[in-house]
């Protein structure tokens, strides 16, 4: 007897254009979407490197008029978004290109929402439906971690709470996705390491959630087949073009994974991490992802699941123990070679706080998602597990 097919509804909503350079394609691909006007979303790092520039430079030949929007933060809020929208409905464009990383990708997103449909980010909560149709969004990442470019959902932190609040709609997934490597070549290392943990993170947690189903698996088992051998790699050298490609590819096959399976406790663990204590979200999600592993496995199901990732691994074994192990093991050890702490003691953070943090943790959304219920409790376990790792 085999287990019953969970039901689906599948249609890729994002175009992806994979290939060393293809920013040069930009214009070519924005035009045949019929728009003429558009605000290149980006930040001043970016700017500063030139990979916007190229992109522009690619729109003006395709006779687009270019708009050009670069303060967006590192952890997009409300009021980056509504700046993001306040020019692009000044400007009257017609579509919108972010050059950048999640932050810029989610920013552009927040605001074709504000653009098109009025209100606040607060009324785009979790998934809704729209009144009016988006403008075209084109994304161009420069970082392989968020997976943004394929996903149609923003991360958006209340100016006021620093809440980060989920906002998507099914069409707001970008229209088209350009996968160059070129444009990652010059990412510092610690953004190389924090968002390569976050792509990881979630090829490990998309493959065994509760929502997990036959079409979101393939795309998790593929996003940690090559960024398990990318990763490494572009932490020793970062101008390693083709595993700079294979993280930005793993990148957006575990976005793909996450619009259908969403993700588990252990990015329940660190939102409440970013908010308090500055964690960037990848070390966040990176810390605290084996010690979840081992809790999680546990359950047989769940077992058998990472043992399938573990297998995947460079001369791992067949035997579910060693190959769960050996996943933890990987797991530990890109944390240790990222050179980021590896422990959360590294923050001001004592036991008194963990009970506060692990109650935030238990109404994040991606809880109820984990495979193996988590109480309160449990993720305050799991926040101690990680504050001094020899313990456990
Ligand atoms: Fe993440």
């Amino acid at each position: 007897m085999r287990e019953p097919l969970a039901e689906f509804d599948w249609k890729p909503p994002t175009r992806v254009v994979c290939g060393r350079g293809c920013v040069a394609r930009l214009g070519e691909l924005v035009a045949a979407e019929g728009c003429g006007r558009v605000l290149v979303v980006t930040d001043p790092g970016l700017t500063a490197a030139g990979h916007p520039r190229r992109a522009v430079e690619s729109l003006e030949r395709a006779g687009i008029a270019v708009v050009l929007f670069d303060a967006v933060d590192e952890n997009p809020t409300t009021a980056d978004v509504e700046a993001v929208r306040e020019r692009s409905a000044a400007e009257q464009v017609d579509g919108f290109v972010a050059v950048g990383g999640g932050s810029c990708i989610d920013a552009a997103k927040g605001a074709d929402f504000l653009v098109t449909n009025g209100g606040e980010m607060a009324d785009y909560r979790g998934r809704v439906g729209l009144e009016r149709p988006l403008l075209p969004l084109f994304a161009v990442p420069t970082t392989a971690g968020t997976g943004s470019e394929v996903q149609s959902f923003a991360l958006i932190a209340s100016e006021a709470t620093h809440e980060k609040m989920a906002c998507g709609d099914p069409s707001a997934a970008p229209r088209i996705a350009l996968l160059d490597a070129e444009l990652c070549a010059s990412m510092p290392p610690e953004i190389t390491a924090t968002s390569g943990l976050d792509a990881l993170t979630h090829a490990v947690e998309t493959a065994v959630t509760r929502a997990r189903n036959e079409r979101s698996t393939p795309y998790s088992h593929a996003a940690f087949r090559l960024a398990a051998r990318a990763f490494p790699r572009v932490l020793a050298d970062g101008d390693d073009l083709d595993a700079r490609e294979d993280m930005l590819v793993a990148a957006a096959l575990a976005g793909v994974a996450i619009e259908a399976s969403m993700l588990g406790a252990a990015h329940a663990l660190a939102n409440p991490l970013t908010r308090a204590l500055d964690v960037p979200h990848g070390l966040a999600v990176g810390l605290l992802s084996p010690h979840v592993v081992r809790f999680n496995a546990t359950e047989p199901a769940t077992r058998s699941r990472y043992a399938e990732l573990g297998r995947l691994l460079p001369g791992a074994g067949g035997d579910t123990d060693d190959a769960v192990e050996a996943l933890v093991g990987f797991l530990e050890e890109c944390l240790t070679t990222s050179g980021l702490p590896t422990a959360l003691s590294a923050w001001s953070l004592d036991d008194d706080a963990v009970g506060p943090l692990a109650a935030e943790a238990a109404t994040q959304w991606t809880a109820d998602f984990n495979p193996r219920t988590v109480t309160a409790a449990d993720l305050a376990a799991l926040y101690r597990a990680a504050l001094d790792p020899r313990r456990s």
